[in-house]
């Protein structure tokens, strides 16, 4: 009585029992084991990797943002720094004259809104009791606008943090 096509139903229901055997075991050990390791703290420890691998793309992020004053200071280049100065030459002469804006020779640390006889907006006279420090640069320079809001310097600013560091440095070369 055992033709083939007998056979090859019985054959059939025996894998299929096994397989669905063996799915739901699989499904009851997967159960049993987010069941039983339910403790927060075992869960997180499984997820060590997954949140190292988190962390490093926001740290990442936020270099991203804003680089370190002192870091990208300490390897600023003045000779590329003359180059980014090409943006500031229509405004800013280095020979002690000034134009639409003061002149820039021995800026920095040159107190704030110094210059007799240049007509400085009333944001920059406010702060003319503190003075352009490399790393206040830094900041103004970043957004003109947000650092000093009301500001003449109508500059976008210099969104990378390398030009910055590396414009101050030509700057600080100018006596
Ligand atoms: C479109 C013209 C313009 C450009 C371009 C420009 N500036 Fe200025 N800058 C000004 C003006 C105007 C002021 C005076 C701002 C005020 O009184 O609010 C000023 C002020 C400054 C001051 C403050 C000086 C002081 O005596 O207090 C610094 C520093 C400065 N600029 C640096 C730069 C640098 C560096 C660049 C290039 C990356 C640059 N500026 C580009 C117009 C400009």
């Amino acid at each position: 009585m055992f033709d083939t096509m007998t056979l090859t139903k019985v054959t059939g229901a025996v894998c299929g029992s096994l397989l669905v055997y063996m799915l739901g075991a699989w499904a009851a050990e997967t159960l049993y084991h987010t069941g039983a390791e339910g403790h927060g703290e075992e869960v997180a420890q499984a997820y060590t990797i997954d949140t190292g691998a988190e962390e490093a793309p926001a740290a990442d992020a936020a270099a991203a943002d804003e680089p370190d004053f002192a870091t990208v200071y300490a390897a600023a280049d003045a000779a590329a720094g003359e180059k980014v100065f090409a943006k500031c030459k229509s405004c800013h002469k280095i020979d002690g004259g000034d134009a639409t804006g003061p002149h820039l020779n021995g800026v920095v640390d040159r107190p704030k809104a110094s210059i007799a006889g240049f007509g400085y907006s009333e944001a920059l006279k406010a702060m003319a009791g503190d003075s352009w420090t490399p790393e206040n640069m830094f900041h103004f320079l970043h957004s003109p606008k947000e650092y000093a809001p009301g500001t003449k310097m109508s500059f976008a600013g210099l969104p990378k943090a390398e030009d910055r560091a590396n414009v101050i440095a030509y700057l600080a070369t100018l006596k």
